[in-house]
């Protein structure tokens, strides 16, 4: 894939894995648009790499809403969505408070689904893109 001169939004940006996907889509000459909550994280990086910050909590189904909206927005086109922000369950299912199925849930699987969803119209528009998905191999175990 020729990353030169496209975009490349990267959910989970602000540290770990995101935040390495960050480097090398930059290094690789793509402008970087980073998510996350941590908002003086990713807009330390965006400067240092050139690209854009755009604090959101993907457990929030409003701040999820018109997301890659308000990207295109402010930064331009998005030619590759990377959903990489994830979160751990932090118990047993069986002893996990409502709460935290809810938010793994959100974040995992119904935000990163979203993001496809409000994404992939607008790249079949434009004549194409990416999308690529981070998931683990621990979704595949029982807790
Ligand atoms: N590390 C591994 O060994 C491993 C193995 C297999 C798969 N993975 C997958 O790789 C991805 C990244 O893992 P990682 O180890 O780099 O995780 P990490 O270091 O814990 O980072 C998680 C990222 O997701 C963001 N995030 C968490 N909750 C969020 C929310 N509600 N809204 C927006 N952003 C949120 C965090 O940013 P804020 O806290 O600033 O919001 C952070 O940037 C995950 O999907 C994980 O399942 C990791």
């Amino acid at each position: 894939m020729e990353l030169r001169g496209k975009r490349v939004l990267i959910t989970g940006a602000s540290r770990g894995i995101g935040e390495s996907f960050a480097h090398a889509f930059a290094g690789a000459g793509a402008a970087v648009a980073l998510v996350a909550r941590t908002e003086d994280s990713i807009r330390v990086l965006a400067e240092k790499l050139g690209g854009t910050a755009h604090p959101a909590d993907l457990s929030d189904p409003k701040q999820v809403d018109a997301l890659i909206s308000h990207v295109e927005d402010e930064a331009g086109p998005v030619d590759v969505l990377v959903n990489n922000a994830g979160i751990g369950a932090p118990a047993a299912f069986i002893d996990a408070p409502d709460n935290d199925l809810r938010r793994v849930t959100e974040v995992n699987y119904l935000a990163a689904a979203e993001l496809c969803r409000q994404a992939i119209p607008r790249m079949l528009r434009r004549g194409g893109g990416h999308i690529v998905n981070i998931s683990s191999i621990a979704g595949c175990g029982a807790m």
